[in-house]
């Protein structure tokens, strides 16, 4: 979704700016823009070039570096935009102005009641530029300022007026050191660096400039001066941020994903760390509730979207076996219109890489005023998710840049079969000696991750035999399920080609019947109790013609029995997704690679998806 960066203080340049936007890259865009309040006034520059928008507008900032030097910059705005309304045109990317060009506008998000506002502004005589929901946002404060002469206030007062989820900041030539943000839902943070302020839609945006971050909260306008360098109003809440400059870069890689593949056993490592306090009681990272309420929770609800999803099914599996509760999943948009029977003894855990996703966001947030108890797993300290959670448990996968989820997906499933050892430990369904034995088990993961990542030539090679194959079918039963969802979804989202994932039993019940000789189905048969049931499910595909690649352990998935196989390690069974989905992830980065695709950047795709 958008991304926003903006920055004041001595030295502010649009170096600082274009670098941001380049770590906003993952978030998806088609065009890209930034505005320069200089001696002259406003400058402004934009590009609709697609993926190329943020290296032309790089271009652009460095061309006028040689030729126009020296401009005095003070301030600087710079956007990403991902259209939602009006085409990704030079005329709708951001920054937006008003009639009189005095202020401006970037902005994440939708501006619901826009329509509405848009004919009200018209009537009063404003004139517009753009198709976008945003530009109502510069008119109103235009009025506003005109009647406050002050820009924070003015800013405040439009964004009461906005509905919607969204985050904007503005700056004027009429207060030239200020910049003024507002969020409602969607993420917005604040960095103070050695003599610039900055406002980012992410943290990864201002490492290497910023030494302190804070969050703010909603509603509030907050005004950053240059030359103030903490934080000047109540509207701001401190965050530790662990995450170094050198984890948001591609450190050598080709590209992110295949950097963060690299980085899966350390990231299973680092969230599986020091999870057991010496009473042998299993740990979270923030609890705000009395532990004895979540003994009281007689159902749990799991929510999430995409990857996200996927490693809460899994969870499921686990739950339900050692917790002995009811769990119900729902995709988040799913959960947030139905009528789900909530009350103060259901549990709703929300499963987030970013913590920002809004259909989760605000399917935790009906939750919990429905009374619900809520639990988050997310991967970004300090997120919407997490500061609004009862009890949160991070994933310590450290920043994930590009678009698929990998390492912060086996990170999650980790996660939360941890959260499902401290249910089932606060419930006393399972003795302390039980939860040491399958900590025990869950730490032998992290190596049987590095053992088949060692393997990542061999998974190569079989993917670049599939490269002719169009249409490809995921199996699996069990936990193995959702790994043949989550490699389906792998797959369609990084090559574009048409994959579908099914458990095995439902076969017969209709897919079965696009099953011919240039089908490829790829069956997780690793060892688990249905193992044997698997097999004969692929017997049935392989009857009919379909090339079988199994993902499989050594010893098992007789060779005669595939065509291809891609052979992983054995582990405990409810944990075998961290280590199965691998395969998979190969087989979705070489297959676009294989058709000069950009594994980090896949088309129309966002990595926080932060509107509906
Ligand atoms: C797919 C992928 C997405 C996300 C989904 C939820 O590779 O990354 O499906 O899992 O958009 O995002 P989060 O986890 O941030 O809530």
């Amino acid at each position: 979704m958008c991304g926003i960066i903006g920055v004041c203080g001595v030295g502010s340049s649009l170096d600082v700016v274009v670098q941001g936007l380049e770590r906003l890259e993952y978030r998806g865009y088609d065009s890209a823009g930034l505005v320069s309040l200089e001696n002259s006034g406003f400058v402004v520059s934009k590009f609709a070039d697609g993926v190329s928008s943020v290296s032309s507008l790089a271009a652009w900032v460095r061309n006028r570096d040689l030729e126009d030097a020296p401009h005095q910059v003070r301030l600087a705005l710079g956007h990403t935009r991902w259209a939602t309304h009006g085409g990704a045109t030079k005329e709708n990317a951001h920054p937006h102005l008003d009639c009189t060009n005095r202020f401006a506008v970037v902005h994440n998000g939708i501006v619901e009641n826009y329509r509405v506002l848009r004919s009200e502004l018209m009537e009063r005589g404003h004139h517009f530029r753009s198709e976008t929901d945003t530009e109502v946002i510069v008119h109103l404060v235009e009025e506003r300022f005109r009647l406050s002469l002050d820009l924070r206030q003015a800013v405040e007062e439009a964004f009461s007026r906005l509905e919607g989820a969204m985050a904007i900041v503005v700056s004027s030539v009429e207060e030239p050191d200020l910049l003024v943000g507002a969020r409602r839902i969607s993420p917005l943070v604040v960095g103070f660096g050695e003599s610039m302020a900055f406002f980012a839609s992410d943290i990864p945006a201002l490492l290497g400039e910023a030494a302190r971050f804070y969050h703010l909260e909603e509603g509030e306008a907050v005004a950053l001066r240059g030359d103030d360098l903490g934080p000047t109003n109540g509207a701001l809440v401190e965050m530790e941020v662990s995450w170094d400059l050198q984890s948001a870069q591609r450190d050598g890689y080709p590209d992110f994903m295949s950097k963060e593949i690299q980085e899966q056993a350390r990231a299973v490592a680092d969230t599986v760390a020091g999870r057991v306090g010496d009473d042998g009681l299993v740990i979270v990272d923030e609890l705000r509730l009395d532990p004895e309420i979540l003994r009281t929770v007689n159902k749990v609800f799991m929510v999430a979207c995409g990857t996200s999803y996927h490693a809460a099914m899994v969870a499921k599996y686990f739950f339900e076996h050692y917790c002995r509760i009811p769990v119900e999943l729902d995709i988040s948009s799913e959960f947030r219109y139905r009528d789900p029977i909530v009350d103060a003894q259901t549990l709703v855990i929300g499963v987030s890489q970013s913590g920002e996703t809004i259909d989760t966001l605000v399917a935790l947030h009906e939750a919990k005023a429905a009374g619900a108890r809520v639990m988050v797993i997310c991967n970004v300290v300090g997120s919407s998710m997490a500061r609004l959670a009862d009890v949160v448990l991070y994933t310590r996968a450290g920043p994930e840049i590009g678009v698929a989820a990998t390492k912060t997906h086996v990170a999650q499933i980790a996660a939360l079969q941890i959260a499902g050892l401290y249910f089932a430990s606060l419930r006393r369904n399972l003795y302390p000696s039980d939860v040491e034995e399958l900590m025990a088990k869950l730490s032998e993961i992290p190596p049987a991750i590095a053992t088949a990542l060692a393997s990542w030539k061999s998974f190569t090679d079989v993917a670049h035999e599939l490269v002719d194959y169009r249409r490809f079918y995921f199996l699996g039963r069990h936990v193995g399920y959702p790994v043949a969802l989550e490699g389906a979804l792998k797959l369609k989202e990084l090559s574009y080609l048409p994959s579908e994932g099914y458990a095995g039993g439902e076969l017969k019940h209709g897919p079965i019947a696009m099953i011919d000789d240039k089908a490829v189905v790829v069956a997780i048969a690793t060892k688990t109790r249905l193992y044997d049931k698997l097999m004969s499910n692929v017997e049935e595909v392989r009857a009919r013609g379909a090339r079988i690649v199994l993902v499989t352990n050594e010893g098992l998935g007789e060779p005669q029995r595939a065509d291809l196989r891609f052979e992983v390690p054995r582990v405990f069974p409810l944990f075998s997704p961290m280590v199965d989905v691998l395969p998979l992830q190969a087989l979705a980065y070489e297959l676009a690679v294989a058709q000069g695709l950009n594994p980090d950047r896949p088309r129309n795709l966002a990595k926080t998806v932060t509107v509906e």
